[in-house]
């Protein structure tokens, strides 16, 4: 069974995208797997220096937000992530964009370059296109990390509780 680690960067809590999102935790903890939900909006989590200092020290971030120190500890935790997120202006939204960027702190911790992850993602749109999200995303297959599939489009609920279940 897998521990899954929900990063969902949608402000609307009872949105499209938290529908889906809610559909494919729904099967995921169906069929046992653990499922942890970071709703960032609202979370704190401060945008990325630029600074290098967790380059240089491999000690981490230096910003000590609460927020951000769970989702640390979540991506330590899990072994599947989910990005979830409206489309705005064509791009993830930025405060998913925000926890992507700090999550290169996480990476240059010891031990943890190499981590393998699986992936998802989850996203709605009025006009459906995804290309700008999915070249985002694929950031994660540079990196190693295996893609279980998306779930692309408001009203897919069926599908993402399927691919939940799928899961583990
Ligand atoms: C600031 C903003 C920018 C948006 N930009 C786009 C866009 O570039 N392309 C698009 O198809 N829809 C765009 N939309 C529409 C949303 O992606 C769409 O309504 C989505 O399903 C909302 O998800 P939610 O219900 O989870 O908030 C935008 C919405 C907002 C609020």
């Amino acid at each position: 069974m897998a521990n899954i680690l929900i990063l969902n960067g949608a402000p609307r809590k009872n949105g499209s995208t938290a529908s889906l999102v809610k559909a494919f935790s729904e099967g995921a903890t169906a069929s046992g797997n653990e499922v942890r939900e970071a709703y960032i909006h609202g979370m704190d989590i401060k945008n990325c220096l630029g600074c290098d200092a967790c380059m240089k020290t491999n000690a981490g971030c230096v910003q000590k937000d609460e927020g951000m120190a769970n989702i640390y500890g979540d991506l330590t935790w899990c072994d599947t992530v989910v990005f979830a997120s409206p489309v705005h202006f064509g791009y993830l939204t930025a405060q998913l964009k925000a926890v992507i960027d700090r999550m290169w702190a996480w990476f240059n911790l010891p031990g943890n370059f190499g981590a393998k992850r699986k992936t998802v993602l989850i996203s709605t749109s009025r006009g459906g296109d995804y290309k700008a999200i999915l070249q985002q995303y694929g950031v994660y297959a540079m990196l190693g990390w295996e893609d279980l599939g998306h779930i692309l489009g408001a009203g897919k609920e069926a599908e993402a509780r399927e691919l939940g279940k799928s899961i583990g």
